[in-house]
């Protein structure tokens, strides 16, 4: 659910904490990244988001720019996070009109159900390739401008890497790597005065990821949550707030899961598992 100015007087946070802050947020017009974004502009933060679909994010863009009197929201679309020029370009958009970048989300990222045997190579590569060298190729593009301020990454992560998750071989995959990036730059990149985090969002109610990807016949998800609910958008953008406010100067190379509990609980299939996968029997549609 979107956030308005109530997030002020209802939050745990200071309303001017991200005073004087830019943040540089990629599929910042989604449903989780626009509302980690809302939270930060209510804060204080200046904000570009980035996304493919240029419409729909110059729209959330100027959506955005109308929660704070005086804040300034930039609208970049036609950004592909496998290219890492295009990202640089927007990087460049982003200091002309907003000066400079001290934060960064990498948040776009695709998804989509499918067993090993309809996954095609192509399918495989172009998920690994928007969730993982996209996470890269921002960092990437946004590096000077996070030494110059010695800025900090949240990496917009999961849960489902670990353990092992049925029809999510490709998101898995890209997700393990995008923790090991993130480990690896904390260390590397920690010398500098930049911090790099992982948050790993649970099952997120009203998400498109949410009802694409809970398996038809399960029983509801939040009765096998440990907290007995959905997360909320909400939810991860206060574990925002906290990985870039001062609180968390000394957090870095942390995965700060957002779940309720439940990836402690395991087996996402419910009682599907194993007959979904033994009942598609053998078929001549396998894909390369
Ligand atoms: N099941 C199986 N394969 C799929 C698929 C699905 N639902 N959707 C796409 N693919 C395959 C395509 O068939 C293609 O493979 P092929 O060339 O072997 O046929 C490959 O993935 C690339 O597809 P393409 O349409 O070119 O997409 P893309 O490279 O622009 O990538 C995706 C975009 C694949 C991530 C697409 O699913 C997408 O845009 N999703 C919406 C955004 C989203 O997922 N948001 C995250 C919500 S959690």
């Amino acid at each position: 659910m979107d956030l308005d100015r109530t997030y002020l007087q209802t939050s745990a946070w200071k309303s001017n904490i991200f005073k004087g802050k830019v943040v540089f947020v990629t599929g910042g017009a989604g449903t989780i990244c626009k509302v980690q974004t809302q939270a930060l502009v209510l804060l204080g933060a200046d904000a570009a988001i980035i996304g493919r679909n240029e419409a729909k994010t110059i729209k959330a863009a100027e959506e955005l720019a109308k929660l704070r009197d005086g804040a300034k929201v930039v609208g970049i679309g036609n950004v592909d996070v496998r290219d890492v020029q295009s990202i640089a370009n927007a990087v460049e958009t982003t200091v002309e009109k907003l000066g400079r970048i001290d934060f960064v989300i990498a948040g776009a990222a695709g998804n989509f159900l499918s067993d090993f045997n309809h996954l095609s190579s192509n399918a495989f590569k172009s998920v690994v390739s928007i969730d993982l060298l996209g996470s890269f190729n921002t960092i990437k593009a946004c590096f000077p401008q996070l030494r110059k301020n010695k800025g900090k990454v949240i990496f917009v992560s999961a849960t489902l890497h670990y353990y092992g998750v049925p029809f999510q071989a490709h998101v898995g995959a890209a997700k393990a790597g995008v923790d090991a990036l993130s480990n690896a730059l904390a260390v590397e990149l920690g010398p500098l005065g930049i911090t790099c985090n992982c948050i790993a969002p649970g099952a997120i109610g009203g998400t498109e990821g949410m009802s694409r990807l809970t398996p038809p016949g399960q029983r509801p998800t939040e009765t096998r949550v440990p907290l007995q609910r959905l997360g909320s958008t909400r939810d991860i953008a206060d574990a925002t707030v906290y990985l870039f406010s001062p609180a968390a100067d000394y957090v870095t190379g942390t995965i700060q899961v957002v779940d309720g509990g439940l990836w402690h609980i395991g087996n996402m299939m419910g009682d599907l598992y194993p007959d979904v996968i033994i009942s598609q029997g053998e078929d001549e549609h396998s894909k390369l």
